[in-house]
């Protein structure tokens, strides 16, 4: 297999942990998951993490990782090796987009005890942590999946093109959701 392969693998295998963070921005609100409570005097999480988003986010990239699937199908395309459309890949696409929500709300904790304020901006911190957290979930929860995919030989290569696009594309994504009105910081 090529190294060129690989790398679309790894992406394609990756938008269920891409999208969730956009939709949580698009369709979140409500109830904040800390339901407002306080620890040391701050919030816990803040009211940018909500429930609403929490449930969107998951459910998207849920859908995505299935849709995947079924635009691989035609014409037996050798995607449907990433996403075939059975349950046995399930574990993987929940992980990828639970993950990526999980490892966004580590990072607003993470702000939130260093005493910053919901939307204050943390280079790295704030374009990585939902990678960081889709990776270390998918990880434990389809291990063989995750190195056939990112961990492993070529897919490695992969992996570190993801890394790679993922922070000018965060910073466009949340350019484009400031100018748009959904996020009142460009970050
Ligand atoms: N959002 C949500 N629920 C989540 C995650 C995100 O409702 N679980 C929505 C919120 O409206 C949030 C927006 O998506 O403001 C953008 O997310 P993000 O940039 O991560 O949040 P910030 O507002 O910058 O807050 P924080 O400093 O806590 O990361
Ligand atoms: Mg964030």
């Amino acid at each position: 297999m090529s190294l060129l392969w690989s790398v679309v693998e790894a992406i394609w295998f990756f938008l269920p942990a891409m999208l969730p963070n956009t939709s949580a921005a698009i369709f979140g609100g409500g109830p904040a998951l800390d339901f407002g409570t306080m620890w040391k005097g701050r919030r816990v999480l803040g009211d940018g993490k909500t429930w609403k988003g929490l449930a969107v986010g998951i459910a998207s990239g849920v859908l995505l990782g299935y849709l995947e699937g079924v635009v691989a199908l035609p014409a037996g395309a050798p995607l449907t090796r990433v996403y075939p459309l059975s349950l046995s890949i399930l574990p993987a696409i929940l992980a990828l987009s639970a993950g990526s929500m999980l490892g966004d709300i580590a990072g607003a904790f993470v702000k939130r005890r260093r005493g910053l304020e919901r939307g204050a901006s943390v280079p790295i911190l704030d374009q990585y942590d939902f990678a960081a957290g889709a990776l270390l979930l998918v990880y434990l929860a389809s291990p063989a999946v995750a190195v056939r995919f990112l961990f492993g030989g070529e897919a490695l290569a992969g992996l570190a093109v993801v890394l790679l696009v993922i922070y000018p594309l965060h910073r466009l994504i949340n350019y484009i959701g400031y100018r748009k009105g959904l996020k009142s910081v460009p970050w």
